[in-house]
């Protein structure tokens, strides 16, 4: 049985659909990519499984069980964490106390303090987050997530925005991370070297539907994928 598994999500804002019965899931100790364009759906999915959106038709199961009786604060208890497409940190506070705020919510056997180190921030653990360069800023709150003791981690383009250097370093983190604390992945990112170079499998959303599923290789070779996001190799 999947960790994660969502089955024939449907959301709908006024006209618009988001999600038009998407289902696809994560293994444990997978890193799923899931790719597609702008306003393919990939945040509203994120929204859906953190429970922050009811989606009107579907399921989430975690560990085999709906987590649509869950409110998203019992989420992070289920051991399911996230980052957000943009920086979501409390930015006149340290850098400590934003990773304390993440290990509070659950009784995590990760120290604020280990994290840091962990995440090679333990420099600037006092300083305010919003005297953090924007790639530092990405870290904390990756170490935030981390500082939850999650099984599952959600990551909505943590690339975006770094320099060249720090989505190679991005890379070798994400895959450490998932080694050393046994963690699942789900990875939203546009950069593409960096989903497929760490991804196991990899979905791809347009429109709301998806339309593909497979290995980095079978999804780079999809016609209907290059035709819809990744576009002919130059
Ligand atoms: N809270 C919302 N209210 C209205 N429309 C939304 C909301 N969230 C997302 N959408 C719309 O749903 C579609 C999918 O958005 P999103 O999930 O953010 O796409 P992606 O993350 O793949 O770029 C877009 O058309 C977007 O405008
Ligand atoms: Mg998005």
């Amino acid at each position: 049985m999947p960790l994660l598994e969502v089955e024939n999500v449907s959301m709908r804002f006024g006209g618009i659909v988001a999600l038009d019965a998407v289902s696809f899931d994560a293994a444990a100790g997978e890193i799923v990519g899931l790719i597609g364009p702008n306003g393919a759906g990939k945040t509203t999915a994120f929204n859906v499984i953190t429970r922050l959106y009811t989606p009107d038709e579907g399921d989430v199961r975690f560990d085999g069980e709906s987590l649509f009786g869950t409110s998203p604060s019992g989420v992070i208890r289920r051991g399911i964490a996230r980052t957000f497409q943009n920086v979501e940190l409390f930015s006149g506070m340290s850098v400590i106390d934003n990773v304390r705020v993440g290990g509070h919510l659950r009784q995590g056997d990760q120290s604020a303090d280990d994290v840091l180190f962990y995440m090679n921030l333990h420099s600037v653990r006092d300083r305010p987050v919003s005297d953090l360069p924007y790639g530092t800023q990405k870290r904390v709150e990756l170490a935030r997530a981390l500082a939850s003791g999650p099984q599952f981690l959600l990551l909505d383009e943590p690339a975006g925005g770094l320099s060249h250097e720090e989505v190679e370093q991005l890379g070798v983190f994400i895959r450490r991370m998932r080694d050393d604390f046994e963690l699942t992945i789900l990875l939203v990112e546009h950069h593409m070297g960096l989903v497929m170079g760490i991804a196991d499998r990899v979905h791809v959303l347009d429109f709301g539907k998806r339309i593909a599923e497979g290995t980095p290789a079978e999804v780079q070779a999809n016609t209907s994928v290059i035709e819809a996001y990744l576009g002919v190799p130059t």
